[in-house]
């Protein structure tokens, strides 16, 4: 992930260089608005980001705290317990709101957006091929980035990754909440392997949206500071073109059709919009 991400820091690094000698070009990549903007995330997919990201935040520092007391990092928390379990509780606090947002996920799955969302996140023979392509082009072998379509292979790693981790994290959780209780099922040393498992996947959890995650949307120098979808909902379709360009090619051929037909469409359940839709 890091070389990954180094790449294509360094490329785009270039890039925003280049276009900051040339000013219409900078001006071009920033400031622009010229055809507005889509939504790409609706109130309800926002709210969902929202607590998970604020669950897990809070999972990941209380998380540490109870594997990690004597760290400076926590010795506020743990000088305020004296006696009492506040790092246990408030991690399983938080694992309860991750988990609701999981579920509030699921039973958003079915809805129009949700459907939509899933098929375009299926991995396709694609995906395979853009990897190799965007590697080639973020090390100078290739001239042209490959051209994405709503969600890259760069968010369907994420979005499938955070799904089994979730997975894993709720099972092993809750073995070690209920450990009485699992015992009766389970032997000991599988609640053992399940602490284990529980402690090497939050470090795996906490590094890919560190340097994954958090690389993509904050520290991408296309983005920096932020890429603020997650709060507005909306890309601006100067970002979609350069980010997402066959998406953005299927909301100028939809809404081409949709200008020509108009009367029609509205009479087609299949031409209704999915994905990214007009702001
Ligand atoms: C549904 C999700 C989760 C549940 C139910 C859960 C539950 C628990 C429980 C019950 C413990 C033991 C607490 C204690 O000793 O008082 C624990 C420990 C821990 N949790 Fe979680 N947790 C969840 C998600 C996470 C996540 C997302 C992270 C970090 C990314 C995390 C990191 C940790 C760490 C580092 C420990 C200490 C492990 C050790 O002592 O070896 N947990 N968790």
């Amino acid at each position: 992930m890091v070389a990954h991400n180094g790449l294509d820091f360094l490329r785009k690094l270039r890039r925003t260089y280049r276009d900051w000698l040339a000013t219409e070009a900078t001006e071009a990549m920033h400031d622009i608005e010229p055809e507005g903007s889509v939504l790409r995330m609706s109130l309800a997919e926002r709210c969902q980001h929202s607590l998970l990201a604020s669950s897990f935040i809070v999972l990941v520092y209380t998380g540490f705290a109870l594997k990690f007391p004597d760290t400076w990092l926590f010795a506020w928390l743990v000088a305020l317990e004296q006696g009492s379990a506040i790092r246990g509780w408030v991690h399983r606090g938080a694992a309860v709101a991750m988990i609701l947002a999981c579920l509030w996920h699921l039973a958003y799955l079915p809805t129009r957006r949700g459907r939509a969302l899933i098929a375009d996140m299926l991995p396709r023979p694609e995906d395979a091929k853009e990897v190799w392509q965007n590697i080639g082009y973020l090390s100078g072998l290739r001239s042209d980035p490959p051209r994405f379509g709503r969600f890259s292979y760069i968010e369907k790693a994420e979005y499938w990754s955070l799904i089994w981790g979730s997975i894993v994290m709720a099972v092993t959780g809750f073995a070690l909440w209920f450990e009485t209780e699992a015992m009766r099922f389970v032997p000991l040393w599988m609640l053992d392997l399940a602490t284990m498992v529980h402690y090497y996947e939050a470090w795996l959890a906490t590094l890919a949206i560190v340097v994954w995650h958090f690389y993509m949307v904050i520290f991408n120098p296309d983005v920096y500071p932020m890429n603020w979808t997650w709060l507005s909902g909306k890309i601006s379709m100067a970002m979609l073109r350069h980010e997402h360009p066959r998406e953005y090619e299927r909301l100028c051929e939809q809404e081409d059709a949709g200008s020509d037909t108009d009367q029609a469409s509205a009479a087609t359940p299949g031409a209704e919009p999915r994905g990214s839709e007009r702001a």
